[in-house]
């Protein structure tokens, strides 16, 4: 019985924010937001509207998250000119410049300064975000999920341009609940410092408040499809549960973990010795570098023994951020975790973290293999970077995050989804 319920919550939850996304689509337009009268004045600020300007607004972006094909024409044609790219990206210097002023900074960006709910502040959320160079990409990130009542840890590739360092830390300087990681590491691809990355936020989180109850890890290329609101309600709803994927481990990938690695040149490298087997012979597990788990889950990654030594023994593994979070996922007395038998593999699919689209798994509907629809944008290493025509499906998913999305690829999408969200956020206070 109580399996049944939990196989049944997830299609619940989808159909209502299927629901709730349709209902929005029609209340959204491009050219009606800020004249919506019931609006109260003090949220009236936070409105994006069509007077700032930007170059996006020539498009209809609710025709666009409707999937209407002349608006998603307009919109590729817009995004194929050079100009247009010109016109809409935003320099690391202007960040570094509009920061000094930070009440201005806010004012201008938009920022919420007030959290939109008692609801929200009842439920404050621990955010680490990996990035390493496309500050705009950041930025407008950190804008569509910030609220004071968060925490958000920047981890900042210790071998990032300086212009990109400098402008995160001018634009985190501006929030009392934003803040650098204290330990940068220099990120190598597949090794073992993505990881710490990830660690150095978790503990500085940790330690930055006791209120935080669940903690969500982010690079600068992932974008939310659901507004705050939503996602702490979709997060009560897993009832202390985490969520990521965490299956069986192919046997291709097994390589992974029986070899031991270093670094050189920058790059990770077989040693060409064998590993021993994991501590305490821990179930190895497969998944990906994103996921969405409860505060006690982080703990044990900070205090548990077993997963400290687990931590040792991956140090020298490859790729070691898609097995470690699948593997603790699967530890008994780990907060929110399953058991390790595979009838409890949940895939990124059915796992609320982090939608990706890999160029292999891409088909028409009704194709036997295929997983989702083709890519509207292009692919970057086998994966689609998200364009405008990816919106209308992306919103009926419930993913909390979608991975990834380039202002420099297609700035459309990002302006379509973000303004989306806030009239979204700003509707649901009535
Ligand atoms: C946007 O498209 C819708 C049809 O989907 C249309 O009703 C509306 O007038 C358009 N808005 C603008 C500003 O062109
Ligand atoms: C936790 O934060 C306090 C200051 O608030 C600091 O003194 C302490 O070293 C931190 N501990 C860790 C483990 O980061």
């Amino acid at each position: 019985m109580r399996l049944l319920k939990r196989r049944q919550r997830p299609l619940l939850l989808t159909l209502i924010v299927v629901l709730g996304s349709l209902w929005m689509l029609s209340l959204l337009s491009c050219s009606k937001a800020g004249k919506d009268p019931a609006s109260p004045l003090r949220y009236r600020q936070f409105e994006y509207t069509d007077d700032d300007g930007s170059p996006e607004k020539a498009c209809n972006c609710s025709a666009i998250l409707r999937g209407d094909r002349e608006a998603l024409e307009q919109a590729k044609l817009l995004t194929l000119t050079k100009d247009f790219h010109k016109s809409v990206r935003i320099p690391d210097e202007y960040y570094i410049n509009a920061a000094q002023d930070c009440r201005k900074f806010k004012i201008s960006r938009k920022y919420l300064t007030v959290p939109l709910s008692q609801e929200e502040v009842d439920f404050p959320l621990a955010y680490s975000m990996v990035v390493h160079h496309k500050v705009q990409n950041f930025e407008r990130l950190l804008r569509v999920i910030y609220t004071p009542q968060n925490f958000y840890c920047v981890h900042v590739d210790k071998k990032s341009e300086a212009s990109v360092i400098s402008a995160i830390e001018a634009i985190t300087s501006c929030f009392s609940n934003v803040f650098m990681v204290s330990q940068a590491v220099s990120v190598v691809y597949s090794a073992w410092p993505r990881v710490q990355a990830d660690l150095n936020c978790m503990a500085d989180l940790y330690n930055a408040s006791t209120k935080w109850k669940y903690f969500i890890n982010l690079c600068g290329q992932d974008f939310p499809l659901k507004t705050n609101l939503e996602i702490i309600r979709i997060l009560r709803s897993l009832q202390g549960g985490n969520s990521l994927e965490s299956e069986t481990m192919p046997p291709e990938k097994r390589w992974r973990v029986a070899n031991a690695h270093h670094i050189a040149d920058g790059q990770i490298q077989p040693s060409g010795k064998t590993k021993g087997p994991p501590p305490f012979n821990l179930p190895v597990l497969s998944g990906n570098a994103y996921i969405v788990v409860n505060r006690g889950y982080i703990r044990s990654v900070l205090e548990d023994n077993r997963i400290l030594a687990l931590i040792e023994w991956a140090k020298d593994t490859y790729s070691p951020d898609e097995f470690l979070w699948a593997t603790i996922q699967r530890m008994p007395g780990v907060p929110g975790s399953m058991w390790p038998n595979s009838k409890y593999d949940i895939t990124d699919t059915n796992a609320i973290a982090r939608l990706v689209k890999w160029e292999w798994h891409e088909g028409s509907q009704g194709s036997p293999m295929a997983v989702y629809p083709e890519c509207q944008g292009n692919h970057v290493r086998g994966i689609c970077v998200y364009g405008a025509g990816d919106l209308q499906w992306m919103l009926e998913q419930h993913h909390l995050f979608a991975n990834k999305f380039d202002t420099d690829t297609d700035p459309i999408a990002v302006y379509c989804l973000e303004k989306y969200l806030r009239q979204k956020a700003l509707a649901e206070l009535y």
